[in-house]
């Protein structure tokens, strides 16, 4: 099934999303029309990916198959009850975070086929996560489709309501504490005199490669951080100080903070 993608909402992570299928080959940038809310904006960012930009929602409909909801949540009960009749027809795929299946329900006409994601950022560069919702209204064929294309730009995991919430926390807050851990290692690599794009490089890889070595091997994380620490060595040293400092309870509780802002 090739679907014609329309996007309603061509913000951050709609922009990333249609950025890392086309990027991976998924999809035809020709096939990939966009709506916004400021269309002078929407060019500009549509000529960045060679998508076509469109006036209005009813156009995004009329041209597309498949439907990629990334408004922001509070939009969504003033823009989909304009534009609902219109979706009936389509695969909905929202990436709208806290609207999930029985929610949908409810702004959508009955019958509509859509299902509720939760991606995070570097699906831009098809290394992403999106955690797709188990409850979903999608035919099989649809739902094979969908999943081909998701896996082209994204690890997949399927997960029931109860447990979206803390998946997207784990895959969508955390490219910020990435990126911080990243940044902290830079300032250290610069205060011992490397430069600060040869000290982010080499932490961004580390970081890249600690988790490819997890993924393909399996083994333990423990086990991982104590095959890098020897007896009396450097590394050890290392961990002692990150544990005085709070380091694995600092992770934990900005997790914490983070669900417990979203209750
Ligand atoms: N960013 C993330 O890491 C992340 C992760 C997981 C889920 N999400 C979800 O993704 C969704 C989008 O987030 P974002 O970060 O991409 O936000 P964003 O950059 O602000 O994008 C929102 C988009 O919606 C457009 N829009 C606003 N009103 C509209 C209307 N009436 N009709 C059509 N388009 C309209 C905006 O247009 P203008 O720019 O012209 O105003 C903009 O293109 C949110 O629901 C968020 O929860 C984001």
């Amino acid at each position: 099934m090739n679907w014609k993608m329309g996007v309603i909402g061509f913000g951050n992570m709609a922009q990333a999303m249609i950025g890392g299928w086309i990027k991976s080959g998924a999809i035809d940038k020709n096939d990939v029309y966009v709506c916004a809310a400021h269309y002078d904006k929407l060019c500009r960012s549509a000529e960045k990916y060679g998508v076509h930009p469109c006036r209005t929602i009813a156009e995004v409909c009329e041209k597309s198959d498949m439907i990629l909801l990334a408004i922001k949540p509070y939009q969504m009960e003033k823009v989909i009850p304009e534009v609902k009749e219109m979706l009936k027809d389509k695969v909905v795929v929202s990436v709208v975070s806290s609207w999930m299946f029985d929610r949908m329900e409810t702004v959508l006409c009955g019958g509509t086929h859509h299902i509720s994601t939760c991606p995070n950022t570097p699906v831009a560069v098809c290394e992403g996560i999106i955690i797709v919702q188990d409850k979903h209204s999608l035919s099989d064929d649809e739902y094979t489709t969908l999943m081909n294309l998701l896996n082209q730009i994204a690890l997949v995991e399927v997960m029931d309501e109860q447990h979206i919430g803390i998946g997207g926390t784990l895959s969508g807050a955390t490219p910020a504490y990435a990126a911080m851990f990243i940044e902290a290692l830079g300032d250290a690599g610069v205060k011992h005199g490397l430069t600060r794009a040869q000290a982010y490089r080499l932490a961004a890889k580390m970081i890249q490669g600690t988790g490819k070595l997890y993924l393909e091997e399996g083994n333990h994380p423990g086990a991982m951080k104590d095959a890098v620490c020897s007896p009396g060595g450097i590394t050890i040293t290392g961990v002692e100080a990150l544990e005085r400092n709070g380091f694995r309870f600092a992770v934990m509780d900005a997790i914490n903070a983070c669900q417990a802002k979203k209750m």
